[in-house]
């Protein structure tokens, strides 16, 4: 959810109201129950706090930064007796394994499947790399989307990257996201984005990203989502009552 900051509170309010009753309508058309993750582009926190205003406090949060590549880091060969390759579907069932191991540290992680791996492999536009130790054992992997951006430049995401916690420390992770930015650029890919988890810029500092904006991911259980989508009159009165809450941001 990403926002203008010129456009008046009352407005954005009516807005993210209405786009999460609209999402929560999905959901629940789709048979999902639970949480879900509502991702706040953030700065100085006035955007989180619009959405917190809508679905109620008590929400857990997690806080990160999107970064982008600005080229020139060095590259960085995997530690002797470990590999990195292409993946293969096969691998998907280890990859599943590695990643809900080495995200378990996070309280808003969803453990995914070989299933789930396997759909994210499948997208069109994907690379995914593997680490390997000397016994032929998936450890680590990484992924990055290709799309074309609005402008019609080849644009990457980095995203799922992950080393099995018994393995980390030893370069694998450099070694990971330097083989799937080289894989970008042999594919003409010339912007690289990463959503990176909090605490973890300065690793990917190292790897040539930059700090671009804080984002904010507020969790929010699928029954406190706004449940119906307002009307014209609805959005009349709710433009009267709102309160400003940017007054004291
Ligand atoms: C992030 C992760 C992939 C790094 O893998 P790794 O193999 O341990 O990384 P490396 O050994 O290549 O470490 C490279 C550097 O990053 C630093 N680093 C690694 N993990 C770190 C962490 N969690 N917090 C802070 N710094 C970290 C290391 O200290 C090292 O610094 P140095 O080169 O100055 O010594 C791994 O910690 C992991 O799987 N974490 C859980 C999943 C996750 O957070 N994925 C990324 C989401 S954006």
């Amino acid at each position: 959810m990403i926002a203008d900051r010129s456009v008046p509170t009352w407005v954005l309010t009516d807005v993210v109201r209405s786009a999460l009753a609209w999402a929560r309508l999905a959901l629940e058309r789709a048979g999902l129950r639970g949480v879900a993750d509502v991702r706040c582009g953030f700065w100085s926190g006035w955007l989180h706090r619009l959405v917190e205003g809508v679905v109620g406090a008590g929400l857990a949060a997690s806080w990160g930064t999107l970064m982008v590549y600005g080229g020139g880091a060095s590259s960085y060969a995997p530690p002797s007796s470990y590999g990195v390759r292409l993946c293969s579907p096969g691998d998907a069932t280890s990859i599943a394994r590695v990643v809900n191991r080495a995200f378990s540290q996070y309280v808003w992680w969803h453990p995914v499947s070989p299933n789930d791996v396997l759909t994210r492999l499948r997208r069109a536009g994907t690379v995914c790399y593997v680490a390997v130790d000397e016994g032929g054992d998936v450890v680590g992997c990484v992924d990055a989307s290709i799309y074309t951006a609005l402008d019609g430049g080849l644009t990457a995401d980095v995203g799922l990257l992950a080393v099995d916690p018994g393995h980390q420390g030893r370069g694998l992770g450099k070694a990971l996201v330097s083989a799937v930015i080289e894989a970008l650029a042999r594919r003409g890919v010339r912007r690289v984005g990463v959503d990176s988890a909090s605490g973890l810029e300065a690793f990917y500092r190292s790897l040539g990203f930059r700090e671009r904006r804080r984002w904010v991911t507020v969790r929010v259980p699928i029954p406190a989502l706004p449940q119906s989508i307002p009307t014209l009159e609805e959005w009349g009165s709710w433009s009267n009552t709102t309160r400003d809450i940017s007054a004291n941001s």
